[in-house]
Order: structure tokens, then sequence, then C-alpha cells
């Protein structure tokens, strides 16, 4: 883990309220690995640094996707090529995909999309093929298609060999929620892309999609990693604010994940969160 100033290469107003920023940092970029996150010092008037997870690496670069929700993420929305960010990272547990290539589904709610790009691509790499769930609200919610590509010209899709998209309000693709599309389609799903029993489950959304998830007949027999995003104060394991109840005792999010096994979590006791 490295306290590092990078430098802005890039921030795009990828959809309204959503950013996609590139930073310049060779010591951080050539650490991270996906489902890993960093921590940004978001100006003078945030006591505390936001957690951001690893978007996209490449030479020397990476890049970060954010809703802006608050004071912290508005500011970094404001950020410009040129600037200077104050970055600590890469922090957290990573993805461990498969140690022999294969079909791979990620499944991703919402903003949940942000480190599953980074899993996809290194996944590809590894010569996985990989299938992308993706759920929204509605239409004008979904991440740009394919064609908008990024200011570096990294196609955002480009890892992902088949997509499935999702809508609550059926504006595009198939009508539900994501998990929706778990339940009715894995078998349609399942020809299409040879998803068997031993196919690796990688997700990354909001807590209701795990408990939702976390109650599916379906994937009980299905290894599942998933991104757990709980408030964070320090991000290093100092704390102990981020602490959850798991099968194996309490666990702090920032040190022990953010990745956990699906199954491994008490999932009814993180109503608070
Ligand atoms: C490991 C991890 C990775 C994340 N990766 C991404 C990502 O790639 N893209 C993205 O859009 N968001 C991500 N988030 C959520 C993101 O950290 C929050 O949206 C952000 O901190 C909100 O800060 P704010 O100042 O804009 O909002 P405010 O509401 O003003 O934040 C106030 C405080 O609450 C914390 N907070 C608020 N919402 C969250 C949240 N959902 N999770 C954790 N802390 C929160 C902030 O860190 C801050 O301390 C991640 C969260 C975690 C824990
Ligand atoms: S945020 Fe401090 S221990 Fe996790």
């Amino acid at each position: 883990m490295k306290q590092v100033l990078s430098l802005v290469v890039s921030n795009t107003e990828v959809m309204p309220g959503v950013h996609l920023i590139w930073l310049e940092s060779p010591q951080i970029a050539s650490l991270a690995q996906p489902g890993q996150f960093i921590m940004v010092r978001c100006g003078e008037d945030t006591l505390l640094r936001r957690p951001l997870s690893f978007h996209s690496v490449v030479m020397g670069r990476f890049a970060v996707l954010f809703t802006v929700i608050g004071r912290g993420t508005q500011w970094l929305s404001q950020r410009q090529t040129g600037d200077i960010l104050d970055i600590l990272g890469p922090l957290g547990n990573s993805f461990t995909l498969p140690n022999t290539p294969q079909e791979i589904l990620l499944v991703a709610g919402g903003i949940g999309f942000a480190p599953l790009r980074f899993l996809a691509e290194e996944a590809n790499r590894q010569g996985n093929r990989v299938t992308l769930f993706m759920g929204v609200p509605k239409r004008s919610k979904l991440l740009p298609s394919p064609i908008l590509e990024d200011p570096l010209g990294h196609e955002l899709f480009a890892a992902f060999h088949n997509i499935f998209r999702v809508t609550e309000d059926g504006s595009e693709g198939y009508k539900g929620m994501v998990t929706d599309l778990l339940v009715d389609r894995l078998d349609k799903v399942d020809r299409l892309v040879h998803i068997k029993d031993t196919t690796q489950v990688f997700a990354c959304g909001p807590l209701p999609m795990y408990k939702t998830m976390s109650g599916l007949p379906l994937l009980k027999n299905k290894p599942v990693q998933v991104s757990l995003e709980v408030r964070m104060a320090c991000g290093r394991g100092f704390c102990y604010g981020c602490t959850i109840k798991t099968k194996h005792g309490l666990k702090k999010v920032c040190a022990d994940g953010p990745v956990f096994e699906l199954d491994d979590i008490l999932w009814d006791e993180l109503n608070s969160l």
C-alpha cells in the first residue's frame, strides 16, 4: 500500500452524475488487483478519505468510475486534467479467478459495474470467457453502449463476451431485477454460455441484491464472490468502523475484504449498514 500524489489524466462525465477519471500513478497501478480499492482525499473540507474501486488499469494508469453522491464525490467530479490527487492504495483483498480458464459470470447492480470491468479485463487476459448480467432501474441509468469509448480509447465493455442488460421497468433488455434474470433465465443462458454448477460467479451491487442472491437455491452450489460496500473511515484496519459478522467471526471489510464468499456473510446482521 502506498500514499501517492497522482495526476488526473482525464475526467469524463460518461452519463449524468457518473464520472470516469483516469489517474497516472505507476506505483499504484503496478500493484492493483481486481476488487481492490483506493482511498481518495477529497479536498480540504472532507475529513475522511473516500473509498473507490479500481475500474481499469493500463500501463501506469488506473481509472475509477463513480456516482456523485455527496460532498466527496461532488468535489472529485470537478477535478480537471493536470490536477493532483492524494491517493492511498491499493487496499483490501481481491477477487480470485479460477486456476484454469473457464466461463465466468459477473453480476452488476448499478454502479457495482465499477470493479467488474477490471476483473473482466484480467479474466479475459487469463483466457476466461466473461458473461455480464447488468441491472439498473431504467434505460437512462445504463452505462453508455459499446459505441462510447473512454478518453484513453478503451471501450467500456470490450472484455465481456456476452452482456445481458436488465431494467426494472423493462425499458431495455430483460424486465425485472438483475436477480430475476439469475432465476428465470440462467437455464437459457446456461445453454448459451455453458454455465455449470462449478461456474464462478462474481457480484458487485447494493445490499438488497446480495440478500436476494444469498436466498437463491440456484446459487447454493455455485462459488460466488461478492464485493461489499460499507461505510469506511480509515480504510486500513485501524478503526474497526467497517466490521461485519461472518460465519468465521467478525471481519473488517477494508482489510479482510471487500471481497467475501456470498455464503460466509451473515446477511441478516447487515441491516444497519
Ligand atoms: C470498497 C469500496 C469501494 C467502492 N467503490 C466505489 C466505486 O468504484 N464507485 C462508486 O461510485 N462508489 C464506490 N464506493 C462507494 C463510495 O465510497 C461512496 O459513494 C462515497 O464514499 C460517497 O462519498 P461522498 O462524500 O460523496 O458522500 P457522503 O454521503 O457525503 O459521504 C459521507 C461519508 O459516508 C461514506 N459513504 C457514503 N456512502 C458510502 C458507500 N456507499 N460506501 C462506503 N462509504 C460511503 C463516505 O466515505 C463518507 O465517509 C465504494 C465503497 C467501498 C467501501
Ligand atoms: S474502515 Fe477502519 S477498520 Fe475498516
